[in-house]
């Protein structure tokens, strides 16, 4: 396998964008990666688009295709194709891109995310959403994806005793970077009175440990590490790509408190990496609900089973702690238009580890982490980064 570099990197500001459409964000995300890449879109031998529901939040289907059409490069008869994994979508077709690279099949490849998520009711966007999880046997009994969290949470709060107050850290501690963000969907802070007050959603998960519905595209280009030079001094290797699944619904697993597909990507991403977890100098964890944050955070191995909070409290997840955690805002500032949250990851992996962050850059970052999560915590996805 060859090893493989990140060239180019660009993404929309995420949120709710009234004026733009799918099409408009993928290639505004597109045209950013290629630019700075130094190359052009003909350049490009293969798409992989990350998107979840477009066909059902805005009635489009066949996303690759139309990603090279408003790319340019319909005439060019390249492979472009969408990638579906809930909610890790977007690291999904990363992993794709990877493979494409890797196996030498291809030399430059595209990768993007897209969703288009604000041009709908809530109750209908609820109701997509929903399928990321089993629909026969969790939705048509009527748990809401947040609800599913809900339950997670509830069990986590039970084994552990972790506080709300104790919870409520990681929302907080996410806005405080989302204010340094100037793509991120909310650049404001808030307290952990305020998530406490916010309209509940389900208990114990209030507004406020939700990520929002969000609108946005996220791009990376990709080469081989050993060409990487030829288009950039600043290339960044992604020295892993694991992706692991478990059962789908909540009841067939063994633990609502652990994330069996989490700890194996992890495992495989550390090996595939040669690192450990103290060699990791920041992380972008999936956080679409904070309980969801928080065991990410232990099943990385970053802390004790039931201890994650007391990093939050410890401040060793603030930028200059021993842990950045979501320096770009995380899902929960930044925003999670589902389709593109794992390329908008990695994207920040790559502005923090080329020094080119602002106001939230993490001092001496030189390998980072990305965790992707589809349904709950069903698919686990994990990208590690370091500067070549
Ligand atoms: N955090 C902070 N503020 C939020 C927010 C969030 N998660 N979601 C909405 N808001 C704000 C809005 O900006 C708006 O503020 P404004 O009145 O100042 O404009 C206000 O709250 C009401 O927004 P609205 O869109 O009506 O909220 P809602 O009640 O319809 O939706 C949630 C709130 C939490 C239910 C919705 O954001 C949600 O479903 N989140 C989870 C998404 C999800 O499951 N993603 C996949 C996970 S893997």
């Amino acid at each position: 396998m060859r090893e493989v570099a990140i060239i180019g990197a660009g993404e929309t500001k995420y949120g709710e964008h009234w004026d733009k459409s799918l099409r408009d964000l993928v290639v505004e995300a597109g045209l950013k990666a290629v630019e700075d890449a130094n190359i052009t879109a003909d350049d490009v031998q293969a798409i992989f688009g990350g998107n979840m529901s477009a066909g059902s939040f805005v009635g489009q289907d066949h996303v690759g295709a139309l990603i090279a059409d408003f790319a340019g490069v319909a005439d060019k008869k390249i492979p472009a194709m969408r990638i579906e994994s809930a909610c890790a979508s977007g690291a999904a077709a990363l992993h794709a891109g990877y493979m494409a690279i890797a196996s030498g099949m291809y030399d430059i490849v595209l990768v993007g995310g897209v969703e288009k998520m604000t041009d709908l009711p809530g109750d209908m966007v609820t109701d997509i959403l929903a399928g990321a999880a089993d629909r026969e046997w969790e939705v048509f009994l009527g748990a809401t994806f947040p609800a599913l969290a809900a339950m997670m949470a509830r069990r986590y709060m039970h084994e552990f005793g972790m506080t709300k107050e104790q919870m409520a850290l990681f929302p907080v501690i996410a806005h405080k970077h989302g204010a340094l963000n100037p793509d991120a969907h909310f650049q404001r802070e808030i307290t952990v009175d305020a998530v406490l007050k916010a309209p509940m959603v389900a208990d114990p998960l209030t507004i406020m440990n939700c990520s929002p519905v969000s609108d946005g595209s996220a791009a990376v280009v990709l080469t081989s590490a050993d060409m990487a030079r030829k288009y950039t001094d600043s290339p960044i290797k992604i020295s892993a790509s694991a992706f692991a699944n478990e059962y789908i619904s909540l009841h067939s697993r063994e633990s609502l408190i652990r994330s069996v597909s989490t700890i194996e990507a992890g495992r495989k991403a550390y090996k595939m990496a040669k690192k450990e977890p103290k060699d990791i100098d920041l992380v972008e964890i999936h956080d679409a609900f904070s309980i969801i944050a928080i065991e990410g955070i232990e099943d990385l191995g970053f802390a004790k089973k039931g201890e994650a909070w007391k990093l939050a409290e410890e401040g060793q997840l603030n930028l200059d702690g021993s842990l950045p955690y979501n320096p770009s805002g995380g899902l929960k500032a930044k925003g999670h238009p589902v389709g593109a949250t794992g390329v908008g990851q990695v994207v920040e992996i790559v502005k923090q580890l080329r020094n080119e962050a602002g106001k939230r850059q993490v001092d001496g970052a030189e390998v980072g982490l990305a965790h992707n999560v589809g349904g709950t915590m069903t698919s686990s996805i994990v990208h590690i980064l370091e500067v070549m």
